[in-house]
């Protein structure tokens, strides 16, 4: 694989290994995570809203957590533009009673919307599993993943999956890591097509182990705050491998953005009072509607594959970012790190279960086993 010799020499020259974010990076991630908060608005004022969304009547789209906040709206926009939307979910129920009321919504203004749902619990890698393999099996195409369930669970002492993994680590990083593996195959015939990661600016604070994924060793202190930073920057290291290691060839683009600050369920564990300021204040945050437009552009903007594309030629050391405001961004410089990617990838891959091959077999149409999920041998 290619890398830039600035970048290559800066992974293999590190010596000792790093333990955390120096203070002054810890100051520049919190300095980027307020600037986001307060001009989040000036910075997307030249957006629209709701944001027009060009002609998609072909498209299928897969987006996951889209029973609430962010990816409802998503999920709600892409059908009510012409798209065939697959809601993965794990709550059924409640996907089936949106799709019911935006159908009744609908009703009259054309063709019915063309929605369903699948269920999917990221806290199981089984079930990640089994819903690829459902979803595989109908050999059809598959034209955008959007990888946006999500967890915050501010306040909360640390907890783990069935898996064995903290579970901003599963449900943030590993889950969608091993969906967007295992749907590779309707990715590619679905091509052109993409994979968007809904991240977040807190990755910025964020920092990886690769010896301790778990945050249990002792060596950090374990908080929400560093359960999710460090989720959704391992994102960004492991999306940064993926896009190299996806030929132009393949048509696959992969991308994470930024929604914004956003006001959804994602506060809903935070203290009454927090949350009674968070709802005072506004004007800063985004509404639904805002904070899906990074997404939405990012699912269908025509321009997005020739920007991920020249990012690859171009061997930029970390994989393709969009801000909330739809605009490439930089993220963290911890992301740009070419060694920790690598052992994010690996340490990733052997966590959910793949061999360090999977990828490449995938895309060469081969079977490809997974230590979870029904098939296992
Ligand atoms: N809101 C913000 O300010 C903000 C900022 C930056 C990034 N983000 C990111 O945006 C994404 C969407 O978050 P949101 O703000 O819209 O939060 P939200 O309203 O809490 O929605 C999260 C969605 O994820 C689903 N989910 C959670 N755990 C799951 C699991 N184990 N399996 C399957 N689905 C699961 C939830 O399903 P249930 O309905 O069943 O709980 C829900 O549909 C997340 O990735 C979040 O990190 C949000």
């Amino acid at each position: 694989m290619a890398m830039t010799s600035s970048s290559s020499e800066e992974g293999t020259t590190k010596e000792k290994k790093k333990q955390g974010l120096g203070w002054i990076e810890w100051l520049r991630g919190w300095f980027y995570v307020v600037y986001e908060m307060l001009f989040q608005r000036i910075m997307a004022s030249h957006l629209q809203n709701p944001m027009p969304l060009p002609p998609i009547n072909d498209l299928t789209c897969i987006v996951t957590g889209s029973t609430s906040g962010i990816g409802l709206e998503i999920a709600r926009q892409l059908a009510q533009s012409g798209a065939h939307v697959i809601m993965a979910v794990r709550n059924l129920e409640r996907a089936h009673e949106l799709i019911q009321k935006w159908q009744n919504e609908w009703s009259g203004m054309g063709l019915p919307l063309n929605i369903e749902a699948m269920e999917l619990n990221l806290l199981s890698l089984d079930s990640v599993v089994r819903f690829a393999e459902a979803y595989n099996a109908r050999s059809g195409p598959l034209h955008v993943l959007i990888n946006n369930a999500g967890i915050f669970s501010i306040g909360e002492p640390q907890r783990f999956s069935k898996d064995g993994y903290e579970e901003h680590l599963q449900v943030n990083h590993l889950a969608p890591a091993l969906l967007s593996t295992l749907l590779l195959p309707s990715l590619l015939r679905g091509s052109p097509s993409r994979i968007v990661n809904v991240n977040s600016i807190l990755h910025q604070i964020g920092f990886v182990d690769t010896e301790d994924m778990n945050v249990t060793s002792g060596k950090r202190k374990y908080s929400s705050l560093v359960g999710y930073s460090s989720s959704k920057l391992a994102q960004i290291m492991f999306n940064s491998v993926l896009h190299k290691r996806l030929p132009v060839e393949s048509g696959i683009s992969v991308l994470c953005v930024s929604p914004g600050v956003v006001q959804t369920n994602v506060a809903r564990d935070l203290p009454k009072i927090v949350q009674t300021a968070y709802h005072l204040i506004p004007y800063f945050i985004f509404d639904v509607q805002e904070g899906s437009r990074s997404t939405l552009f990012a699912a269908t903007d025509p321009q997005v594959p020739e920007y991920c594309e020249m990012l690859k030629t171009d061997d930029w050391p970390v994989g393709p970012f969009l801000s909330q405001d739809c605009r490439p961004a930089n993220p963290s410089e911890e992301s740009h790190h070419i060694q920790t990617q690598y052992e994010v990838w690996e340490k990733t891959l052997e966590m959910i279960g793949l061999p360090s091959d999977a990828v490449e077999r995938l895309l060469e149409g081969e079977e490809v086993k997974c230590r979870y999920g029904v098939r296992q041998e």
